[in-house]
This record gives structure tokens, C-alpha cells and sequence, in this order.
């Protein structure tokens, strides 16, 4: 059985949907970041400043890797997991994919106030929400069996459309 991969900007709800997915698919939930976390007994924020973005993107891959590497699961993935084309195409291979997007205000309104996630640019925190979804939007469609807007709807509706089209696609 393939994987339920979940992609998609900051604040799009992939932890949120990907742990309500797998208590409806019954696939054991992971998430890239957490894996990060645990392997380098550090937070995000504390692996950019000493580290810096590159190393962390390392660590990403290696992460993704290790997810994707055994038994089928749903798998959360961080925002920009997408940058790589290594990740992008071990993601193809392994799994069905499912982009999550929502406008750019949305996504700066649910995630401003977490202290958990590093500015990736110097720019002001909404422009930066604009400009980076602006970039990695082609990366996310590269990859994505299905795309999904989470800001009209409520987050069990969604797992429940999403769950139906994972299951399609396993079976066809
Ligand atoms: C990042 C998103 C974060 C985390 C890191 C970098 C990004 O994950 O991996 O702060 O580049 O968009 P979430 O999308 O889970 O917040």
C-alpha cells in the first residue's frame, strides 16, 4: 500500500489533517520536522541559528528518507520540503501526494504567532508568506496527485476527501 504524503506551505494543516487521516486510513502518522527533532535533539529554531538553512534542508532529505523508507504511512511534511528534486521525486515514487494550499493572508493569520518557525527571508512576515508561496507553487503542482484548499472548509471534510481519494488511487 502506498503512502499518504502531504505537502504544502506553512499553516496549510498538514500536521492537523495528517493525524486525522491516520486514524481514518489506520496508517501510522509521521512528520519530517518531528523526525528532525528528535534526531538531532534540538528544536527548528535552534538548527537554523546554529546550523543554518542549508544543513537543515539536509537533515530534511535525510528525514523524508527514513519516512518513506519502510511500512506505508501518512507522512507530514515540512513547507519546504519541495526545494529538492530528490525529495520531490522520492515522493512521486512512494506515495500519493496531496498538496494543501490556502491564500497567502490565511496562512500568515494561523501561523504568525508560533514562535516555532524561523523567518526564512528578511522580509516582512506576510510578504514573505506572498513571495515564497509565489516560488514554490510550480515545485508543489510538480509533484501533486491531488490539490486541496483548506481555508473553506472544515479540516474533517477535507480528511475525508482526502482519505476517499488515497483509497481510490492504492486500489487503481
Ligand atoms: C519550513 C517549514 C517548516 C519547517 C521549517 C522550514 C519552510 O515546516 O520545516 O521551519 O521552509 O517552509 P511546516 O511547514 O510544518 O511549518
Amino acid at each position: 500500500m502506498r503512502s499518504l504524503i502531504l505537502i504544502g506551505y506553512r499553516g496549510t494543516g498538514k500536521s492537523s489533517l495528517g493525524k486525522r487521516l491516520s486514524r481514518l486510513s489506520g496508517l501510522p502518522f509521521l512528520d519530517t520536522d518531528s523526525l528532525i527533532v528528535q534526531r538531532a535533539g534540538r528544536s527548528i529554531p535552534e538548527i537554523f541559528a546554529a546550523d543554518g538553512e542549508v544543513a537543515f534542508r539536509e537533515m530534511e532529505s535525510r528525514a523524508l528518507e527514513a519516512a518513506l523508507a519502510d511500512n506505508a504511512a501518512v507522512v507530514a511534511t515540512g513547507g519546504g520540503i519541495v526545494l529538492d528534486r530528490g525529495n520531490r521525486r522520492l515522493m512521486a515514487e512512494a506515495g500519493f501526494v496531496v498538496w494543501l494550499w490556502a491564500p497567502a493572508e490565511v496562512l500568515h493569520r494561523r501561523i504568525h504567532k508560533d514562535s516555532n518557525r524561523p523567518a526564512l527571508t528578511g522580509l516582512d512576515p506576510l510578504e514573505e508568506v506572498r513571495t515564497l508561496l509565489e516560488r514554490r507553487r510550480p515545485l508543489y503542482a510538480e509533484v501533486a496527485d491531488l490539490e486541496l484548499d483548506t481555508s473553506s472548509r472544515p479540516f474533517d471534510e477535507v480528511a475525508v476527501e482526502i482519505e476517499a481519494a488515497w483509497r481510490g488511487a492504492v486500489k487503481g
